[in-house]
């Protein structure tokens, strides 16, 4: 069969047969925020562009490359002309709610996260790089104590450990000065890189004036060599700044959470200052993919109208922490398709199927059938399948009799009771027939 759609490039499906990877992450994520105290926030899957275009920054890849963006025509007399863009990140959206619901009046900090979206970057797509992919999100916003900053690391490291992966990972760490630093900084930088601009990649070149620190996260080779022999970050910054990163890495120190310093690590995103921080496979050396990324923006939520605000956040990037658990072959729980699987054989038996079905689900059951099978042995198969622990069997003679079988699956007994007495029958034997799978991981 020759298709006649297929995906688009950077996008994929996810299977059934993958869903209990996603719910692991996004329940264990849920469970560690809650945990914490930090309270779920949805936002749009498109915000205006300039949210992104003002935070994230016109210099960086990701606005001036990746952006999925939209013009809205004003179609409706009562709309003006916007420009939209598809969100890049859930940091942009989740300062502007923030703003926009008056949570800085709030008791500080305001602790948000979500437990995984879907994100849209246009960049040319390779192995862990998508243009639609998912990242969970957390964001601590309103307050700027090194506590603070060890509290969210906190949080994101026992995330990778409840997953299974912390004995495989490191937690990069740096700290990019505040504002008043930043531009001295900078023009240091530019000063050190200038004799050797022409051996720059094109981007870099353009980049050198405007977002020199763009030039320490650039990818390519060349640059990387330049970029190797000049200061370290923690010998530039003011002295308030430093004393504030020796303080978080005390404080990390104390809770036992090791880390690599890396004095290259500036992110790709234009609104940090201070603290950024990554997480990485130890064998990463290159530092090519990372399994997540954050740090502090202290100026973002000013940038946006509102109060001086500082804040730290973190996302991690879901299709990457896959991968990474499969390569480890770390057990996910499995979400069981079925309670119950409802066999019938002959016509009457069909019918009597359709409500004892209708009544399992009402009372909450999770129930399956196999619809075009007709015979024991098919419908059995398919009970094993969806790893159902029960199945309920009506054949012509208990049709007649109106009497089910009780078959207990993974036991292999069987008992027959009367067709009015399912429930109560079931009752005892699935007591917690209203807890899925999914509430017990
Ligand atoms: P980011 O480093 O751009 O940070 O993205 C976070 C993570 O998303 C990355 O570490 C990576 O795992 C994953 N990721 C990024 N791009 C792709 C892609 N094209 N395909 C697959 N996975 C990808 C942010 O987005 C910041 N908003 C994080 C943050 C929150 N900072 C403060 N608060």
């Amino acid at each position: 069969m020759k298709l006649k759609y297929k995906l688009p490039r950077g996008t994929y499906d996810i299977l059934p047969k993958d869903q209990p990877y996603w719910q692991f992450i996004k329940n264990t994520v849920t469970k560690r925020c809650l945990g914490f105290g930090y309270g779920e926030l949805e936002t749009p899957i498109y915000e205006n562009a300039e949210i992104f275009q003002k935070g994230v920054g016109e210099s960086t890849d990701v606005v001036q490359k990746e952006m999925f963006e939209t013009h809205r025509m004003g179609l409706f007399e009562d709309e003006k002309e916007e420009k939209y863009a598809l969100r890049p990140e859930f940091t942009g959206g989740f300062c502007r709610a923030y703003l926009e619901h008056g949570m800085h009046i709030w008791p500080q900090p305001v602790k948000l996260f979500h437990p995984g979206g879907p994100i849209f970057r246009y960049g040319r797509p390779q192995k862990g790089r998508f243009r639609q992919f998912q990242q969970f999100n957390i964001e601590t916003i309103g307050n700027e104590e090194p506590l603070t900053h060890a509290l969210t690391i906190l949080l994101v490291w026992q995330i990778y450990s409840d997953l299974g992966l912390d004995k495989y990972l490191t937690l990069q760490i740096n700290s990019i000065g505040c504002k008043k630093c930043q531009p001295k900084i900078k023009k240091r930088l530019i000063s050190e890189i200038e004799p050797c601009q022409d051996k720059l990649c094109s981007d870099c070149q353009r980049r050198l004036y405007t977002n020199p620190l763009r030039i320490i996260d650039c990818k390519e080779s060349r640059c990387q060599k330049i970029v190797s022999d000049l200061p370290h970050m923690v010998d530039l910054i003011c002295t308030e700044c430093r004393k504030h990163f020796m303080d978080v890495l005390e404080y990390l120190d104390e809770l036992k959470i090791t880390y690599d310093l890396n004095p290259f690590l500036v992110r790709g995103l234009d609104y940090y200052t201070r603290t950024t921080f990554e997480i990485y496979d130890k064998k990463d050396r290159g530092g090519q993919s990372s399994l997540g990324g954050g740090g502090s923006y202290d100026n973002l939520i000013e940038l946006y109208g509102g109060p001086l605000t500082p804040a730290i956040g973190f996302a991690g990037g879901i299709e990457r922490i896959i991968d990474k658990i499969k390569e480890k072959n770390i057990i996910v729980p499995e979400i069981a398709q079925a309670d119950i699987f409802m066999i019938h054989i002959g016509a009457r038996a069909k019918k009597i199927a359709l409500h004892i079905i209708s009544d399992l689900s009402e009372a909450g059951y999770r129930i399956s059938c196999a619809v075009g099978k007709d015979t024991l042995k098919s419908q059995l198969k398919a009970a094993n399948k969806v790893k159902a622990k029960l199945a309920i069997i009506v054949g012509q003679r208990e049709a007649l009799d109106k009497t089910v079988i009780v078959k207990n699956m993974f036991e292999v007994t069987q008992e027959t009771i009367e067709r009015k007495e399912v429930l109560e029958y079931l009752s005892k034997l699935l007591p917690n027939k209203k807890e899925s799978e999914i509430d017990k991981i």
